[in-house]
């Protein structure tokens, strides 16, 4: 891709790979490997993989890590999702501390079982209905939330191939 080789190596922004957060492993093997990808692509540039809930690391966790060790102006989230819903629309905003400009009003939501709060620029704060301890983090800089995957022919590409695979 020409618009990653011409990119300026960064090392004021650090990035995050989002994911879900499930019980089972195979979630963080997928997102694990991204992650490494992504290293071994550009080792200047610090990345993270945490998920929004069940797993950790969490949110707050992993912008923790991240700011630890670099001198950061910038986190670019990426929400690893196929689509946007509630979680990239209303949640993970609340959980980086973010504007949304998700509207309750659009989500039909018919008791959804999640409960996020996010507070200020750069602060979250999380509370969680199944634990009990309460992460936060600060960070004084900018957060960017991206798109998710959403609908891309390299993505199809994959979905004709688990396809063919049992034709
Ligand atoms: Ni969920």
């Amino acid at each position: 891709n020409n618009l990653w080789d011409v990119i300026m190596i960064d090392e004021k922004t650090g990035i995050l790979l989002l994911s879900h957060g499930s019980r089972l492993d195979d979630g963080e093997e997928v997102i694990k490997a991204y992650t490494e990808m992504y290293k071994k692509e550009y080792p200047e540039i610090a990345i993270e993989y945490g998920f929004m809930e069940i797993r950790k690391p969490g949110i707050p966790e992993t912008i923790n890590k991240l700011t630890k060790d670099n001198d950061l102006e910038k986190i670019i989230v990426v929400p690893v999702f196929v689509a946007h819903g509630l979680h990239t629309k209303r949640d993970i905003p609340g959980l980086l501390g973010i504007e949304s400009n998700f509207n309750e009003d659009d989500a039909h939501d018919h008791g959804h079982h999640h409960h996020h709060h996010g507070h200020g620029h750069g602060h979250g704060h999380h509370h969680h209905h199944h634990d009990d301890e309460e992460e936060e983090f600060e960070f004084d800089g900018e957060i960017i939330l991206t798109d998710p995957l959403g609908v891309d022919t390299r993505v199809y590409d994959i979905i004709k191939d688990r396809i063919s695979e049992h034709l």
